[in-house]
């Protein structure tokens, strides 16, 4: 029945129909679907402009590994006007073919960095594409990933040498700033901590049941120390009774509509294991890379994780600042925020549209 629904539902999306995620209430984005090249197209929601705000900055985010953009439907803002993809693989955009998911089982180096290039070419052909044609030839552009979707976003810019020359002649000068939103260690290239557990890697617990247990997992409250400076601060498996988890907030339906559990989550996980290198390329690259610096001249650098979030979010955040702390402690800006976890964008939208404000 699921999957019934689920080809209806990508027929819709490649009529290029307006879509609405969420069936349980009347949704105030508007939705559509773009070519990104080679055929392939992407599946949006849109805030709209801000009132009476113009020229404004477009916030474009990247949803995570199981969750699609349905995600960020409650995050609207005064000031931005926020946009939300659904990347390859996820309900409304096109599937990696066989051949792109074989290089991410089974792809050698060099098939692997080119295969993380081409979604940042993707990423930044569907935002000129966005722009152009929501006739937005003003105001800055940011891009901000969560979770596994720092992945992409920073894909986007390490790739920006591959870009189509007129996009990037359109398009670089106006990204202004990049967000890493809970990125986690292994998301980032860098080595998992000892203590790192996740339902997802535990295979004492059966097979079909690492992801749904994961998806719950991640959606609880954490008591994390002074983790900035202390990465054993860190609580790595049990969540703190101080909050009802966030997936308690969702509706069955909106469950439903959400979370994706399949042949996409299957590729962000063997991809996060496959591409290390690769992904710790990309990241250095937006961070401290010469090719980025030279193409995004004033891009600010910005990362921001929960205090009371799942490990891997405070653990990302001890680690940038590690990194960029021993070279340059201007390089990126660092935000704690208090009493939210990994799924501020459902249980506190306010806050996490405040803290894109602050950080675009
Ligand atoms: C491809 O990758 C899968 C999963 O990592 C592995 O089981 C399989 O042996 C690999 N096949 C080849 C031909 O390398
Ligand atoms: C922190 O940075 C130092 C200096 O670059 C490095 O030697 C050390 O390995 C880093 N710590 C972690 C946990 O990555």
């Amino acid at each position: 029945m699921l999957h019934c629904l689920r080809s209806v539902f990508l027929l819709v999306a490649a009529a290029g129909a307006a879509l609405s995620l969420s069936n349980t209430k009347p949704s105030t984005l508007s939705s559509g679907t773009l070519p990104i090249g080679n055929g392939n197209y992407m599946f949006y929601t849109d805030t709209g402009a801000p009132p009476g705000k113009s020229p404004y900055t477009t916030l474009f985010l990247i949803h995570g590994m199981s969750f699609n953009s349905g995600i960020f439907q409650k995050t609207k803002s005064d000031i931005l006007r926020i946009v939300s993809v659904n990347r390859r693989g996820y309900i409304g955009s096109s599937p990696y073919t066989n051949t792109e998911f074989n290089v991410i089982t089974n792809g050698t180096s060099a098939a692997r960095q080119a295969f993380l290039a081409d979604r940042g070419v993707e990423l930044a052909v569907f935002i000129d594409n966005f722009l152009q044609q929501k006739k937005i030839t003003q105001g800055k552009v940011s891009i901000s990933g969560w979770s596994v979707g720092n992945i992409f976003s920073l894909a986007t810019l390490s790739s920006v040498n591959s870009w189509p020359v007129a996009i990037k002649a359109r398009l670089a000068p106006r990204i202004q700033s990049v967000i890493m939103q809970e990125p986690s260690a292994e998301i980032l290239g860098f080595a998992s901590n000892p203590n790192n557990w996740i339902p997802l890697i535990d295979t004492s617990i059966p097979a079909s049941t690492r992801n749904p247990m994961t998806v719950q997992w991640i959606s609880h409250y954490f008591k994390q120390g002074n983790f900035a400076v202390n990465p054993n601060a860190i609580t790595w498996v049990v969540p703190s009774l101080s909050r009802v988890p966030s997936l308690f907030n969702m509706s069955p339906s909106e469950y439903n509509s959400i979370v994706d559990i399949g042949k996409a989550t299957d590729g962000d996980f063997t991809l996060l294991i496959n591409f290390k290198s690769q992904l710790h390329d990309s990241y250095r690259q937006v961070i401290f890379g010469s090719t980025v610096q030279k193409a995004f001249p004033t891009l600010k650098r910005s990362l921001f994780t929960g205090d009371s979030s799942v490990s891997f979010g405070p653990y990302a955040y001890y680690l940038v600042k590690n990194d960029t702390g021993a070279i340059n402690d201007k390089s990126v800006t660092f935000r704690i925020v208090p009493g939210v976890n990994h799924f501020i964008n459902w249980d506190d939208p306010k806050i996490a549209s405040e803290v894109y404000a602050q950080l675009v």
